[in-house]
């Protein structure tokens, strides 16, 4: 992570591009930004224009500028290679640096993000401007981690891409005849004879639009997404390679996106110094899925502290409606973001783009310059917030989860790409149902991939389990053995890792663990449901409803109706010294959250508070002692019996236990615990 030892206090700034405005404006900037309580400034992220105007020129003049202005003021840098947008130059004497797109159109210059990962002259260029940033800037002792590129992501299916996807399967496959049999390729006469038969799937090839991009093949695509993000991560380590040589002692990272698709982010997590990642919610986002997101953020490192290294302020310039940030939300959500292990808080952007598509995008600094704003103040206040009250208290500080939920990149693309059984299958979506359960219960969870070890939970939960790699079914079934407890729900176990079926009946080689068989899945219309009794209440059965028979495992429900009444939908199987749960269809909030508490309190593991739904609460640990995060997303003032005694570092408030403590509309509270710091 970023040596907060020796910066002792949370971060707190972001994206300022000053190059962009006169330097007229550039004192003005320092006074304001240091008014804001600000302390560290991201620059540099699009500059490769001015940076190296033709092929042999460099021209450092204006950064050096920007460089000592802002050291002078004492702000700590984010310092970024300027690597995410390539100037124009570029593209017209090296059309091979523009990308091309799935419907087999070549891009002209334009937008950002556009450089074709394959590139040799795009890798070339990046890789020189990278280190020339390096070597001039090495000995500036404010420049807290390296920010590579910016936000990577896109898919490109140019020639180039292609010829090197054909390596990259040599490389993976070694014959040909292994690439047909991974694929199926006697489907259809597919039949590839030479590795020069091999295309890009795309929209000219196999690949299709029917809400959302399908797949003829789903063994090629798959493996497409996979070179796709292996290859912009060999843009990524291409820079980084050179940054940790020529300032060893600067880490680096780049910014993820949270649960963005196209970038296998737990295989990228490995190159990365810390995970940083930006927080764009939606204004109708729930706050249990931003929550989902940071924690699957944490997830990559294995549960150490990440970067906010963007948000927005007041309000977004991209999505569908651009709704303000209520008073008091920009807070709320830079603390949830504390709350799940962020050690930064960070904003897009310090001042407002005088043109193009980022204008309206909020910023410290609005278009009317001065500081008298309900952004800035806000901006001013949790600064002076972060630096009075928080200081380095809650630094490098861990969770304790004993639920983990698998999420993994892989399946998410397979389960997408399936034809059938409905194209409302959706990864995510499930996935957010069990960790909303889990979140309005107020219980910690690990996002976890399929590589994190899993002997320290007492709960894992891998929804839509579609795809069960290669020796996940023995990791499960030594977990469940030991006494751990697995659930897993409809639509899992189908294939393995190239998407081909494993045969002898569903769920696959979770079979024996779940002990059940599913005969068939029945996909309903959005119009339709199924039903099922728990615990006195009835639930309905959406999407798809699995027809299964018990081989060893004890039914919990079953479903109500159509021919299929009273074949069981929700099981329970004994395994070794564990237990191995299944959800055969999607069902109702109330469910999840009945289902899941019974199961939690069956194996004891505790929330985190014991409170209603609408608060959030986290709870996090270091040498300092036990902090915890006391979040209110709702309208209404929300209150909290405290269980130990504790104060609030936010307001010095002491509170013994059985207090209550009240919550006001978008209020946090971070209440450290008595006696629970190291002595
Ligand atoms: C992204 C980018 C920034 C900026 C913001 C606007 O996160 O990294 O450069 O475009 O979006 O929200
Ligand atoms: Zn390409």
């Amino acid at each position: 992570m970023i040596e907060t030892d020796k910066i002792k206090k949370i971060l707190y700034g972001g994206d300022y591009n000053p190059e962009q405005w006169p330097e007229e404006v550039w004192e003005e900037d320092m006074r304001m930004l240091k008014l804001a309580n600000i302390d560290i400034l991201t620059l540099n992220v699009f500059n490769w224009a001015m940076l190296q105007p033709d092929e042999d020129t460099y021209d450092f003049s204006k950064l050096d500028k920007i460089m000592k202005l802002v050291r002078d003021n004492g702000f700590k840098v984010f310092m970024a290679t300027s690597t995410g947008a390539h100037p124009a130059w570029m593209a017209r004497k090296h059309p091979d640096i523009l990308r091309t797109q799935a419907n087999g159109v070549r891009r002209k210059y334009g937008r950002r993000h556009n450089a074709c990962p394959n590139s040799p002259t795009y890798r070339k260029y990046a890789a020189a401007l990278t280190e020339k940033i390096a070597m001039r800037y090495a000995d500036y002792d404010n420049i807290v981690a390296w920010h590579v590129s910016n936000e990577y992501g896109g898919i490109c299916y140019c020639e180039n891409c292609e010829k090197k996807f054909r390596e990259w399967l040599q490389k993976k496959y070694q014959t040909i005849d292994a690439v047909n049999h991974a694929w199926n390729m006697n489907f259809w006469s597919h039949t590839l004879y030479d590795w020069e038969d091999i295309v890009a799937p795309s929209l000219i090839t196999e690949e299709f639009e029917n809400d959302g991009l399908r797949t003829t093949f789903q063994g090629i695509s798959l493996d497409y997404a996979r070179f796709n993000s292996d290859s912009m991560l060999e843009c990524y380590k291409i820079e980084k390679e050179i940054l940790t040589k020529i300032t060893p002692h600067i880490p680096v990272t780049t910014n993820f996106m949270g649960m963005f698709k196209t970038l296998d982010y737990q295989k990228w997590s490995k190159e990365l110094d810390f995970v940083g990642w930006d927080n764009y919610p939606e204004y109708n986002d729930e706050p249990a899925e931003i929550a989902m997101r940071h924690d699957l953020m944490r997830g990559l490192k294995q549960g150490k502290p990440f970067a906010l290294l963007e948000q927005t302020p007041s309000v977004n310039n991209w999505h569908a409606i651009c709704k303000l940030k209520r008073p008091g939300v920009m807070r709320l959500w830079s603390y949830q973001a504390v709350a799940h292990g962020a050690d930064t808080v960070m904003f897009f952007q310090m001042r407002r783009s005088l043109g193009a598509c980022e204008k309206f995008h909020g910023a410290v600094i609005d278009h009317v310059g001065h500081e008298d704003t309900r952004v800035f103040r806000e901006i001013e206040d949790m600064g002076l917030e972060l630096q009075d009250k928080m200081k380095d208290l809650t630094l490098g500080s861990r969770m304790d989860s004993k639920i983990a939920i698998l999420f993994d990149w892989d399946n998410w693309w397979a389960s997408e790409f399936s034809a059938g059984p409905s194209k409302s299958i959706n990864y995510p979506k499930e996935v957010k149902q069990y960790y909303k359960a889990l979140y309005n219960l107020h219980h910690s969870v690990d996002m976890i991939s399929v590589e994190d070890d899993l002997s320290e939970y007492q709960l894992v939960i891998a929804p839509l389990l579609y795809m069960c790699k290669e020796g996940y079914d023995e990791k499960i079934r030594e977990y469940v053995k030991n006494g751990g407890t697995f659930l897993t729900t409809y639509f899992s176990g189908y294939v393995d890792e190239h998407d081909l079926v494993v045969t002898g009946g569903y769920p696959g080689k979770l079979r024996d663990i779940l002990g059940i068989w599913v005969e068939e899945i029945d996909a309903l219309p959005e119009e339709e449901s199924n039903s099922f009794y728990y615990k006195g209440k009835t639930h309905p059965a959406y999407l798809a409803c699995d027809l299964m028979h018990l081989e060893g495992a004890e039914e919990l429900c079953s479903y109500n109706s159509d021919f299929y009444m009273g074949m069981p939908v929700v099981t329970k199987n004994r395994y070794g010294n564990g237990l191995a749960y299944y959800v055969g269809t999607r069902t109702d909030e109330s469910f999840y959250r009945d289902f899941l508490q019974a199961i939690c309190e069956e194996l004891d593991i505790k929330p985190v508070i014991q409170a209603p739904e609408g608060i959030e609460a986290t709870l996090r640990k270091n040498k300092n002692g036990e902090f915890l995060f006391l979040l209110n997303h709702t309208k209404e003032p929300f209150l909290v019996k405290m269980e130990k005694d504790g104060k609030n570092i936010l307001t010095g408030c002491s509170y013994r236990a059985g207090d209550p403590i009240v919550l006001k509309e978008a209020d946090v509270a971070i209440i450290q615990m008595i006696g629970s710091e190291e002595s």
